[in-house]
């Protein structure tokens, strides 16, 4: 085991046959904000992060393009892969489900859970999706009798098949459901449950024969066969984290990251893959309820239309949101900024481009880049031996020490709930009441009588100090900013802070701080 607390957090792995839009940004973004979080907390954070790259759409579409499956997926993750280093992510580890090591790992699971009989072999014959690729039973029939167009072409077919005896495990999910805390946020426990109910009877079909489907991995004990798309795709999360490795292999000791583990997934995809098939796939390998991992379940980004109507980002909408383009419009802190500040983590929100300026502007040039600009300015101007010794104290300067004091304590409550928003908006309204300070205190107006130097330098310090203490509460969510903040202060040991150290007091008597340089530049719509 390691010596530091772990934290191994991962995010969905996203389909590579579509392009990247602000949804996926945003899981990612949300992500990494969680890890550099945990960081900061001093844990031993591996995050992971990844691409699904078989089944059927995949297939059908490399086909399609009349290129081979291996290529048209290589050609797309580059898609992912750039937009993930424009967004600063700062994952430990990629996955890509064609790698070897994943595949070695899959078909080591489908042996063992064939060797302990959760798997077996039976002809079905039955309603299947093409799109969904999946058969359906009567339980998906509408009120009118009919498949709903979610389905998309539904066609009959009769099949022998491999079926992970998923009902074997219904009972001991339900329970574990209801009295864990494996579901967040908790509001949503009531839908896996009831998914539960319905999925309870059904074994699930985990295999494709190849005449349909040769694009996944093989079943290793029966040729014709490939492995079902999503039984393949949730393995990525231990596959890559050294389950079963290889003597010799370069992945992580599986012990010393699991079962430390959340994944971050939208709720699209809780049920019921992740929330029904990957816990009851974990128990029939054996793995324990301290050994389940949480899921993270955020909501969806939505758009906000012409109407003021809330509207599905689709493709066949046209209109997806290009999150590379906002990054060269508005600079990637303010994209990451507002991809987490403006949606309740697990709720949906409408992206209103007009709200990601003003809350940008108003948030973070006005408020800290303003007490940045004011603070260090004067500090350089007033006291060149750098930060004086402080002889003066007043009610005043003393209620924003304990409100800083406080501002640590809800920062960590509410990203120890994975509420983000929250502690962004604590920030902002302690950046708002150190300003308020300044406008109160008027420093310029003290700087000009000799006898208040002591009162000068007590405002000063009481606005400098705020903003070393911001730089490290924000630089999860804006990192490049907070790191450039700091080298303006001289102050670069606070990128290696531990949170539990950090207090008022950062910046000791007799520190110089360097010059003030703009960091958050204001944008504006075209
Ligand atoms: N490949 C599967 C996941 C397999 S995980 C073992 C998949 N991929 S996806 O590309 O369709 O979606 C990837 C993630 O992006 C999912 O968590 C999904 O919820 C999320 N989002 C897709 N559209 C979204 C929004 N509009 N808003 C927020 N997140 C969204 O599902």
């Amino acid at each position: 085991m390691s010596q530091t607390p772990s934290y191994y957090i991962t995010t969905a792995i996203d389909y590579t046959n579509g392009k990247p839009h602000i949804g996926h940004a945003y899981e990612k973004v949300l992500a990494d904000v969680l890890a550099r979080y945990h960081r900061l907390k001093g844990e031993n954070v591996y995050f992971l992060t990844g691409v699904d790259q078989h089944g059927q759409k995949v297939q059908q579409t490399a086909e399609k393009e009349g290129v081979e499956p291996k290529a048209y997926v290589d050609e797309m993750t580059k898609g992912f892969v750039s937009l993930w280093e424009k967004l600063g992510l700062s994952h430990d580890a990629f996955a890509e489900t064609t790698d070897p090591l994943h595949v070695a790992c899959v078909q080591k699971i489908l042996l063992n859970l064939k060797e302990k009989g959760a798997l077996y072999k039976k002809a079905y014959k039955g309603f299947y999706s093409v799109r969904q690729e999946q058969f359906l039973t009567e339980k998906e029939r509408g009120e009118d009798g009919e498949f709903g167009s979610e389905w998309g072409e539904v066609v009959e077919l009769e099949e022998e098949n491999w079926y992970f005896r998923l009902s074997d495990h219904a009972d001991w999910l339900r329970e574990f459901v209801t009295t864990s805390d494996f579901i967040f946020p908790e509001f949503r426990k009531t839908e896996v449950l009831n998914a539960i109910e319905k999925a309870a009877d059904t074994d699930l079909c985990i295999s494709r024969p190849k005449n349909r489907l040769h694009w996944g991995i093989e079943l290793p004990f029966d040729k014709e066969y490939v492995t079902y798309v999503w039984f393949d795709a949730l393995i990525n999360y231990i596959s890559f984290a050294g389950y079963e490795k290889e003597a010799g292999s370069d992945l992580p000791n599986f012990n010393d990251l699991w079962p430390a583990n959340a994944h971050v997934i939208g709720k699209d995809i809780m049920v019921p893959s992740h929330s029904i098939y990957w816990p009851a796939m974990l128990h029939a390998m054996g793995f324990s309820n301290e050994e389940m991992p949480q899921l993270i379940v955020h909501g969806w980004w939505n758009l906000k239309a012409s109407d003021g109507k809330s509207e599905k980002i689709s493709k066949s909408l046209g209109n997806v949101v290009d999150p590379v383009e906002l990054i060269e419009q508005f600079g990637v802190e303010a994209t990451r900024y507002y991809l987490v500040r403006d949606i309740v983590t697990g709720r949906d929100s409408d992206f209103d481009p007009e709200r990601f300026v003003d809350l940008y502007n108003k948030e973070l040039p006005k408020t800290l880049g303003n007490l940045l600009n004011r603070s260090l300015g004067m500090l350089r101007k007033n006291f060149t031996e750098g930060i004086p010794v402080l002889s003066h104290d007043d009610e005043e300067s003393s209620a924003l020490r304990s409100l800083a004091t406080e501002l640590i304590a809800k920062y960590r409550d509410a990203m120890d709930k994975n509420d983000v928003p929250t502690a962004l908006k604590e920030i902002y309204s302690f950046l708002s009441q150190c300003n308020a300070y300044a406008d109160k205190k008027e420093p310029w107006v003290l700087a000009k009588d000799e006898t208040k130097r002591d009162q000068l330098a007590t405002v000063l310090c009481h606005l400098v100090e705020p903003v070393a203490l911001v730089s490290v509460l924000l630089s999860p969510v804006v990192p490049t900013a907070c790191k450039r903040i700091q080298e303006q202060l001289k102050a670069e040991f606070l990128a290696d802070i531990n949170l539990d150290d950090l207090r008022w007091g950062l910046l000791e008597s007799g520190h110089e701080v360097g010059k003030a340089k703009p960091v958050f530049p204001q944008i504006a719509l075209d």
